[in-house]
């Protein structure tokens, strides 16, 4: 275990290589540690269930990073770097409190019901075929290129009517953005991305579609219209979240079938079971360790520890969903399991937008592709597989697979 100076103690590299190990060293401490992150941010970072979905939930910690002072500024340990993100992408409701926040969310809310999302199932399934046909006589392949990547991202642009050339230029830029990286890469991703969405917006206001795009430029009344900022950063967010993080409920998911031969055989028996199995690979090995970051606009006690205002907040999704109050046996894999309560979603107003369609994909991926092919980790897993450097994603950089078609069963 590292300390700074000041006596707090900093998470290394190896924490983003296996976060479970110090989040359960850090629940049993308490429920809200202050920590060091690996890129230097001093911040509070909650790891008990009951105390996540308190600070994901409550108006004491807050979004509203417009009207924040400098916190970066003042949580970088002395000595770190300062890297600067550009702030064109910010101006989305995850960065906002209500009423900001309500009057964002109503706009994009009613093109992502469960109901809307359904319908969209025959495509999904179309496009998971399509990938898996591409698998088809290989015997050897990254499940991330493969298929956990490209379905999430085909399937967004589609619903957002985004040309799909740029796919692999957006996967680099996001995951730059995303992931740690060094300001010369930050600077030039965001410089990309921005070209990128910003040509993306001009277009749909010289041609709109019937897409969710078109009608946020379009949109007349006075009280929805967006300006640029906000445009573009609705942009960014629908289109990042919406593929960074279901790529990782499939590799994970997948994992941890591959790590669990006796839940593998049980699914395979029974395709029931199908949709609690998704729930949970989220539940243990979640898309997000932590959550975006909140602030105490004032002290504010939580699960009797008392946070001072001006303090980053952040909520270990992963650790709340392995807390063993909430969860018996946190770390073993059982697909039959209660997982209600998990907050691989978040919890709250700014519970996950994009929820109802990440599990359809989740279950057409996984389903699909264990219908298809025997798996197996291509091998020894301390050489093949790496986990992503980022306290925000919880995924796999890379996963390569072994496959053989599967036999009549
Ligand atoms: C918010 C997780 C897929 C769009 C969130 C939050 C979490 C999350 C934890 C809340 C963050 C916080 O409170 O700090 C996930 C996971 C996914 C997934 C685990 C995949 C398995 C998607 C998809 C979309 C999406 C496919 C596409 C539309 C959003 C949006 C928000 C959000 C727009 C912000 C909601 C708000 O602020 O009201 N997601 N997400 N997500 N997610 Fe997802």
């Amino acid at each position: 275990m590292q300390t700074t100076e000041a006596g707090f103690e900093k998470l290394g590299a190896e924490y983003l290589q296996d976060p479970h190990a110090v989040h359960e060293r850090l629940r049993e401490v308490g429920p809200v540690s202050e920590l060091v992150l690996p890129r230097g941010l001093k911040v509070w970072v909650v790891t008990r269930h009951e105390e996540a979905r308190i600070a994901l939930s409550d108006p004491r910690f807050s979004k509203n990073f417009a009207a924040a002072g400098d916190l970066f500024g003042k949580h970088l340990q002395p000595g770190v770097a300062r890297r600067e993100f550009d702030q064109s992408f910010a101006s989305h409701m995850l960065n906002m409190d209500p009423p900001d926040h309500t009057r964002m969310r109503k706009l994009v809310n009613k093109a992502f019901t469960a109901r809307r999302m359904e319908a969209l199932r025959p495509r999904i399934q179309e496009i998971t075929d399509r990938l898996l046909d591409e698998m088809e006589g290989r015997s050897e392949v990254d499940l991330l290129d493969a298929l956990a990547f490209p379905l999430p991202i085909t399937v967004i642009c589609e619903l957002l009517d985004v040309p799909l050339d740029q796919r692999d230029d957006f996967r680099i830029w996001s995951g730059t953005l995303l992931t740690d990286s060094t300001q010369e890469e930050i600077n030039e991703a965001a410089a990309s991305m921005y070209a990128f969405l910003a040509g993306l917006i001009q277009s749909k206001r010289e041609n709109p579609g019937d897409d969710i795009f078109s009608a946020l430029v379009h949109a007349s009344e006075d009280d929805d219209r967006l300006n640029e900022a906000e445009l573009i950063s609705m942009a960014f967010l629908l289109l990042v979240a919406g593929h960074e993080t279901t790529v990782n409920l499939i590799g994970n998911g997948v994992l941890g079938l591959l790590r669990n031969p006796d839940q593998l055989a049980l699914l395979l028996a029974d395709r029931s079971l199908l949709g609690n199995a998704v729930e949970e690979f989220l539940r243990i090995d979640g898309p997000i360790n932590m959550a975006t970051f909140r602030y105490t606009a004032e002290e504010a006690e939580l699960g009797g520890v008392t946070i001072p205002a001006e303090e980053f907040v952040l909520v270990s999704l992963l650790s709340a969903n392995r807390d063993p109050e909430k969860f018996p046996e946190p770390a073993k894999m059982d697909i039959t399991r209660a997982t209600g309560g998990h907050v691989a979603f978040g919890h709250g107003i700014h519970f996950c937008l994009g929820a109802p369609l990440a599990r359809l994909e989740g279950a057409v991926a996984i389903g699909s592709l264990l219908d298809r092919f025997d798996l197996d980790l291509a091998g020894e897993p301390s050489q093949a597989l790496k986990w992503k450097d980022s306290t925000l994603l919880h995924g796999l950089e890379r996963f390569p697979i072994s496959l053989s078609p599967r036999g009549p069963r």
